[in-house]
């Protein structure tokens, strides 16, 4: 088995040109390179692969020099070069590393290597899920994977990238990671793509020996943080984001298989889903309706498709899927057990970092769905107020109470429909006019403190002044913006503290679990009300939401899902403008969660512009379905793709919309929504 690393090496960066034989500390930036691979355990040869152009032949100049072989290939086709080199070395194993990356750590490629060799997989890497600092990438992969990428990839991205093709193809080609053993340094940046970069490793490469490991770097960089600042603000792999933008459709399989297991499931479940917003009456027929797995941002469907997963699981997935330190958490507790018949120190554990984090939260008590908690805080107020009629505004689950007030109350008897009464966001009149109708009869207003439009001024602190004003309590349901506008939710943003509130979703990253919290006086009720359920204490969700809660509060979580939606929102007004639809599309809500707005237009109902903007999205790699749930594992790679297939399905959009029969044209039923309530 002869394993290769392979250095791809160019000189014409349009960043940063000739960057790979800049000096570092007075030596070429590819001199760090190639001495780090030369030290890699269970390498057997290093050689650099650069380009047939004129520029690089200052490369194999160095080569020589150094002593390396150097095999010449295409210039863009990158993984051409390596299928090139990798014949021409006879290698089994190929090894891929960058010139860019000055301070690889050879014990850390090692590691990847023999990884691999224990999996028995085709590909692994250091790279995905980003735990490591950007710099210390390594991939491995076998021949036999890297040739039939080289014979098979036609997109020009998949070419240029090399392993795009094999890593999105994980059905054929089994990977595995190396996680980095110690937790927040994703977040470093380590390679040279820009002036900033090079500033940043001249200074490091001054303190440190010829051939680092990431432990000397990190220690030279925690004595010394304030270097971090020199390159801290750009984006992790900018260069793919560009080349996928610039490209034409991804192939796309179809969804044959997703329709056979639909009329399979149909014929025992009904709508073949447990939630509606994940069923087919919610998707453009063809679309994939059933995922197998997925990893970082992005999910896999059964008919072997690859997608940027915007929809995130309806929201819970905020670190992203397969996050290490929460899966480990997961596992750890597994082996002690799920379900126990007393509660465990696990709940306290986790109560405490509630009230720690949320303004309102005195007390704690867990759930499974969001609607656990929306329910148990409307029988509380409830009970606490000796009231029956609540104020609705906005989605609070599937309980009789609340979807009694929606078009889709079939099954709620009229006499509790009766007593649930919607009021209008940011319109105190509409609160008022509810006290003013039913005085002294209104135990609560729960409402999402926000969702596409932002509180106006005061109106949060107003309404919760009013419902005291009339013995009323005040309910925030966070069970979207909880764990994802902050920490400590939407009311520590907006400053207003209700009495109770409801949180889930993100709170354990995929897990099943929610809270309800607030004032010690009400929840202390909780001992005559019955709220008790077989598996509110289910460990592997308490387990799984103390792992996510303490990664948050470690790690740059939120402010990432801010700069990520910020980035998606300011690039998609500029290519809705771009493609002369501003009117049609616009995105509304907070960074965190930015939902689709849809707009009618002359020539077509916006449910069918809708329909064919998502197909049109699917088929260009995004799972799509009402707003951009991002989450912190959504890289630079995984927004170039979204914002790639957004070109491309605005441009479907325009073409048909210039028809003038989009509604006419359209290759299936327009989707409706469920009911409107945002
Ligand atoms: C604001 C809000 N409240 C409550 C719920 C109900 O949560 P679940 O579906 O987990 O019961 C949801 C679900 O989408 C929600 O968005």
């Amino acid at each position: 088995m002869t394993a290769v690393a392979v250095i791809q090496a160019r000189l014409s960066s349009t960043r940063l040109p000739g960057k790979v034989l800049l000096p570092l500390k007075g030596r070429p930036v590819l001199d760090w390179v190639a001495t780090a691979a030369g030290a890699i355990p269970g390498i057997d040869k290093v050689v650099v692969a650069t380009s047939t152009a004129a520029d690089d032949d200052a490369i194999a100049a160095w080569a020589e020099t150094f002593g390396i072989a150097c095999h010449r290939g295409p210039l863009d086709d990158v993984l051409a070069r390596f299928a090139l080199a990798a014949a021409a070395e006879n290698a089994d194993i190929v090894m891929r590393l960058t010139a860019d990356c000055p301070l690889l750590d050879p014990q850390v490629c090692g590691e990847v290597l023999a990884l691999l060799k224990r999996s028995g997989g085709a590909y692994a890497s250091n790279a995905s899920p980003p735990s490591w600092p950007d710099g210390l990438d390594c991939e491995v992969f076998t021949r036999a994977a890297l040739d039939a990428a080289a014979a098979e990839a036609t997109r020009p991205s998949d070419r240029e990238h090399v392993t795009v093709f094999i890593r999105d193809r994980r059905h054929r080609f089994p990977q595995a990671s190396l996680v980095c053993p110690l937790p927040g340094l994703h977040g470093e940046r380590w390679t040279l793509d820009e002036d900033a970069d090079l500033r940043f490793l001249a200074a490091v490469a001054e303190q440190v020996p010829s051939r680092p490991s990431y432990l000397e770097v990190l220690a030279v960089l925690d004595a010394a943080p304030e270097l971090r600042a020199l390159n801290a603000r750009i984006l992790r792999n900018e260069g793919f984001a560009k080349s996928r933008r610039q490209e034409p459709s991804p192939p796309w399989n179809g969804s044959a298989t997703s329709a056979a297991l639909l009329e399979r499931a149909e014929k025992v479940i009904p709508l073949a889903s447990q939630t509606f917003s994940k069923s087919r009456i919610q998707y453009p027929a063809d679309s994939p309706m059933f995922l197998t797995h997925g990893q970082g941002g992005r999910v896999w469907d059964v008919d072997g498709n690859c997608y940027v997963d915007m929809v995130c699981g309806l929201l819970p997935v905020v670190l992203g899927y397969q996050d290490p330190e929460v899966d480990a958490a997961i596992r750890a507790q597994l082996n002690n057990g799920i379900s126990f018949s007393l509660a465990t120190t696990l709940e306290t554990e986790l109560a405490e970092r509630l009230v720690d984090l949320i303004p309102c939260a005195e007390m704690v008590r867990f759930g499974k769905n969001g609607t656990d908690a929306t329910s148990a805080a409307i029988r509380l107020a409830r009970a606490f107020t000796g009231r029956d009629r609540i104020g609705v505004c906005g989605y609070h689950g599937w309980q009789d109470w609340y979807i009694g007030s929606t078009s889709r109350h079939k099954g709620v008897p009229a006499a509790v429909q009766e007593l649930t009464h919607p009021f209008a966001y940011n319109n105190l009149d509409s609160a008022r006019q509810l006290f003013h109708d039913h005085p002294g009869e209104i135990a609560a207003l729960i409402m999402e403190p926000m969702n596409a439009t932002d509180p106006a001024p005061g109106y949060l602190a107003e309404l919760k002044d009013m419902a005291h004003a009339n013995g009323a309590l005040l309910v925030f349901d966070e069970v979207i913006t909880g764990f994802r506008y902050a920490l400590g939710g939407a009311q520590s943003m907006f400053g207003v503290t209700p009495d109770l509130a409801s949180f889930g979703k993100s709170m354990g990253n995929g897990m099943p679990i929610s809270a309800v919290l607030g004032r010690a006086d009400i929840m202390h009720e909780m001992e005559n009300v019955f709220i008790s359920g077989t598996f509110g204490g289910e460990a592997l969700s308490l387990a799984a939401s103390i792992a996510t809660i303490d990664k948050m509060k470690r790690e740059p979580v939120i402010e990432r899902l801010w700069q990520t939606g910020t980035l998606l929102a300011t690039e998609v007004a500029r290519l809705a403008a771009g493609h002369g639809l501003s009117q049609v599309f616009s995105l509304l809500g907070r960074a965190p969660w930015m939902i689709l707005a849809v707009q009618d237009h002359p020539t077509a109902r916006k449910e069918a512009i809708k329909t064919l903007f998502a197909r049109e999205m699917l088929r260009a790699g995004v799972l799509f379905l009402a707003s951009h749930n991002v989450c912190y594992a959504h890289d630079a790679e995984d927004i170039g793709r979204v914002l790639a297939a957004w070109d491309i399905a605005l441009a479907k959009v325009a073409e048909e919309l210039a028809t003038g029969r989009l509604e006419q044209r359209l290759p299936c039923p327009a989707v409706m929504p469920v009911f409107k309530v945002r």
